[in-house]
């Protein structure tokens, strides 16, 4: 069993980067000079316990969490963003990395003008209001402590032991968004939900807590599955403890659901391809998910959950085409690769995965691999810049220059540089497109 002597130093060596260990070292050094006590918590203690690699660093002081963070920020060169009220802060490199920084606090005082009992009681009120046992466990890094875990709730007995475990009753009632929490962590590390923990969540889902969420926190769990590793069981997770009906009340977990599980692997296929994982990591699934519904409902969900104007589009252009891309890229004609590829382009990259699982026919399938290699391959080196140099006004005529010298080289109408520019140009003049004008000659007096 972990007691509090338990040193974890050595696994901090073998899984954290030498700049978070840095980061943790120095945040010792200056909580000592101000006589304070200050831990790393949460997530990254959890994924050193389990060697998994976790850049996300959590500090809790015991005492002013905001003097600290600027003593702390001034040392490591970052700036400081406050939350006097909270008592929390962020220090933000230059690079855009940051550390969050939180002040433990005791609630409670023992007669009304009494000091607050802090110690190592405010710690342990910290851990105790967070969400599962194996997220709830600190690590000192006061030089003379560095590496001692602190583990007041049993969490690397449960981390062994494989078990999602909440720290008390109310749990879920407090922050309906751990059910989905409690879901994404025991799938990502293949653990179970213990049976306390199960009764609380299905007690939880009966009362219809999660109707309380507001849709942005909703949003923010959700977003959070579809961009792990491997959502599709979370979602599966989802439908049978009941909680996908309060995400997606309009879309049946079943209809899409075959899609859903081949997704993996046409991400991977697709990788090897040559496609790029996409910035937002959790568009492929969403559009998974909503491929199969109207386009009305689909924007509804789009404004329920507050998504912007682009992703929005990508979700309707999808719904729009997969069909009649499906069916084109299945004609038993043969098509030139830069039509094949007009007819993939109707469709957001991100929804390049679903358009794979969808493809049933083998010849499809062919072609579909066809486009994305050759579209890697083939990527004109030509761009806007080009254009403007040949001193053409930049306008929408650009990107169909662009498009058109493209689609000539997957049919391999032209191949150097030269041939490209060349191509350009006579496209532009063919279209009349403007020229950018000489400066006007200055009034004469
Ligand atoms: N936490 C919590 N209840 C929540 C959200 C967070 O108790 N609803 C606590 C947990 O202790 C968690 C920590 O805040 O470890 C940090 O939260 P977050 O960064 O969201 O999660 P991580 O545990 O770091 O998980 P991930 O690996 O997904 O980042």
């Amino acid at each position: 069993l972990a007691t509090k002597n338990t040193n974890i130093r050595p696994d901090m060596q073998r899984v954290l980067p030498g700049r978070i260990m840095n980061i943790l070292t120095k945040a010792g050094e200056v909580a000592d000079k101000l006589n304070y006590q200050v831990y790393a918590v949460g997530g990254l203690v959890r994924d050193v316990l389990l060697k998994v690699e976790n850049f996300d660093v959590d500090l809790v002081v015991e005492g002013n969490g905001i003097l600290m963070a600027n003593q702390l920020a001034a040392v490591l060169g970052g700036r400081v963003r406050t939350h006097e009220k909270f008592g929390t802060a962020e220090i933000i490199f230059p690079d855009g990395y940051w550390v969050d920084v939180v002040t433990a606090r005791v609630e409670y005082y023992e007669y009304p003008a009494a000091l607050p009992q802090v110690e190592q009681s405010s710690l342990r009120h910290d851990l105790y209001r967070r969400d599962f046992t194996i997220n709830a466990m600190a690590v000192a890094l006061n030089p003379g402590r560095f590496g001692e875990l602190v583990d007041y709730f049993n969490g690397r007995e449960d981390l062994q032991i494989g078990a999602i475990r909440v720290l008390h009753n109310l749990s879920f009632v407090e922050d309906p968004t751990r059910i989905l929490r409690a879901i994404r962590f025991e799938q990502r590390y293949d653990m179970a939900i213990e049976p306390q923990t199960m009764r609380l969540i299905k007690e939880a889902v009966r009362e219809k807590v999660i109707a309380r969420l507001s849709t942005e926190r909703m949003w923010g769990e959700l977003k959070s599955i579809l961009e792990e590793a491997d959502p599709e069981h979370m979602l599966d997770r989802m439908s049978e403890l009941g909680v996908w009906d309060y995400l997606f009340p309009e879309i049946t977990f079943w209809e899409v659901q075959p899609v859903i599980s081949e997704m993996p692997q046409a991400l991977m296929i697709l990788r090897n391809w040559g496609w790029a994982e996409p910035a937002e990591k959790w568009l492929p699934y969403f559009l998974a998910i909503l491929h199969w519904t109207t386009q009305d409902t689909a924007y509804q969900i789009c404004q329920r959950y507050n998504l912007g104007r682009r992703q929005t589009d990508k979700v309707l252009d999808t719904i729009a085409h997969w069909r009649e891309a499906l069916r084109r890229l299945s004609a038993p004609e043969d098509v030139p690769l830069s039509a094949l590829n007009k007819i993939v382009q109707t469709l957001p990259r991100e929804a390049y995965p679903l358009f794979l699982t969808l493809l049933e026919d083998k010849n499809a399938i062919r072609r579909f691999r066809l486009v994305m290699e050759s579209v890697h391959k083939h990527k004109p080196t030509v761009n806007g810049k080009d254009i403007r140099d040949m001193g053409f006004k930049p306008g929408p005529l650009y990107r169909r220059a662009l498009d058109s010298v493209w689609q000539a080289r997957l049919d391999g109408l032209v191949q150097t540089r030269e041939e490209e520019l060349a191509y350009v140009r006579a496209y532009l003049e063919k279209h009349n497109a403007p020229k950018i004008e000489p400066n006007p000659p200055q009034p004469q007096r």
